[in-house]
């Protein structure tokens, strides 16, 4: 069974990109997928500190809630991660996670040696964001720190759901054409990560 990790990045429960990523964990689990929830506001976590305590065994030694994210992030093979646009980038909540990963970066290119750039898994990943101004340049920033934090993960960013103008919490409720496109790329994440495998 293909295990799937939705983090929710916002810091409203009822936010716009929680109520889309809701969408497409229904959309995994109607598909038969198996889902772990991780609701980053909830979470103890410290920024990275930049100790370099995890340069021996790629593992941070900060000891908070990222200890259980990070076995998670390592056993998933789908990833789902929805964040509000915040500054032209994600919020920070996400990036706390996205920088504490720094060890993962670590753990790929100093320990594992791996040649940049190169993945050694198949897992992919989904990413769901809204901002409230309608800016064709909304998303660049967040898009090309979601490209390295995906290598990092050693995964294929698979599909991104971009939403503009999207601002008031609840929102998203008045947009069944976004709820529908998230269900279903739930569902496909899904489907694309069972093909071939009858694991
Ligand atoms: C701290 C903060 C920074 C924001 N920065 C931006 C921004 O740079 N661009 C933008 O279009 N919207 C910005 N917004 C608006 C949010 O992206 C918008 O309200 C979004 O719908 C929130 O998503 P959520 O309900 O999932 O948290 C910002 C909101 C906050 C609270």
């Amino acid at each position: 069974m293909k295990k799937i990790l939705a983090i929710y990045g916002s810091p409203r429960r009822q936010g716009n990109t929680t109520l889309l990523l809701n969408q497409a964990v229904q959309g995994a689990l109607d598909a038969g997928a198996q889902v772990e929830k991780v609701v980053l506001r909830d979470l103890k976590m410290s920024p990275c500190l930049e100790i370099y305590g995890c340069k021996e065994t790629g593992r941070c030694v900060i000891q908070d809630d990222f200890q259980t994210i990070y076995d998670q992030l390592l056993d998933c093979q789908g990833l789902m991660l929805a964040s509000p646009i915040f500054f032209y980038n994600v919020s920070a909540h996400t990036k706390i996670l996205i920088d504490r990963c720094q060890s993962l970066w670590v753990k790929k290119y100093w320990i594992d040696k791996i040649p940049y750039g190169q993945r050694q898994t198949e897992r992919k990943g989904l990413f769901i964001s809204v901002g409230a101004t309608k800016g064709k340049r909304l998303f660049e920033g967040t898009l090309l720190t979601l490209k390295y934090f995906f290598d990092v993960l050693d995964m294929e960013l698979w599909k991104a759901l971009l939403y503009r103008g999207f601002d008031f919490e609840g929102e998203a409720l008045t947009h069944p054409e976004c709820l529908k496109e998230a269900y279903e790329a739930g569902k496909e994440l899904f489907l694309s990560l069972s093909k071939g495998s009858s694991a």
